[in-house]
């Protein structure tokens, strides 16, 4: 029988995206993919296996996504299921273990839902993309944590090796 994977995301400039397409192609099954910012009804019932990515901004979740998973704890709790949160501060190695990220613990506090499995990705630095605040910002943000204020150059510092170990993972729920 085919597994059927719901897939949730919640990205602004697309890099949780990247890696919710990168799992997707790595697991076995049909995939229904949908953007939490969007309206769409879910029927839990169809599905074998839940999967949640989500960016950080400003320090936060963005408010669908907590709105999301507190709304159906009680769906995602009965699929083998798993989350993951992309951020700045994984690219250093420490910060990439879901058991020492504040904003994994962020996602405990505020979350009803308690995922199987977790995981944490260094997202991309894409000054090209960003206005000038932003740009201030995320420069002010690199130059204290020691990271490239360089607004010439975008940088992505997702470690896709760990986001493949993530989907074999995800796979073995
Ligand atoms: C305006 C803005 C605010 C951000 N705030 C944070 C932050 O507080 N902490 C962090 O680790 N990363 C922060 N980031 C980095 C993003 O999490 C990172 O760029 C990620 O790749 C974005 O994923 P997305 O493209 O799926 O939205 C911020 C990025 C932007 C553009």
């Amino acid at each position: 029988m085919t597994t059927k994977t719901l897939v949730l995301y919640s990205s602004v400039d697309g890099q949780t995206l990247k890696i919710i397409e990168r799992i997707t192609a790595l697991i076995e099954g049909e995939i229904s993919l949908f953007n939490v910012d969007d309206h769409f009804e879910i029927d839990f019932s169809e599905y074998d296996k839940v999967l949640i990515g989500a960016s950080i901004r400003y320090g936060n979740f963005r408010k669908n996504l907590l709105h999301f998973v507190n709304e159906h704890k009680v769906q995602l709790d009965l699929l083998p299921n798993a989350f993951f949160l992309v951020c700045l501060t994984a690219r250093k190695p420490e910060k990439a273990n879901p058991a020492n990220n504040a904003y994994m613990t962020k996602f405990d506090q505020l979350s009803l839902w308690q995922p199987r499995l977790k995981g944490v990705f260094a997202g991309a630095l894409l000054y090209s993309r960003y206005n000038w605040w932003q740009t201030l910002i995320i420069q002010l943000i690199m130059k204290i944590t020691g990271g490239s204020t360089d607004t010439k150059e975008d940088i992505e510092l997702t470690d896709w090796s760990k986001v493949e170990l993530f989907s074999k993972d995800f796979s073995a729920l």
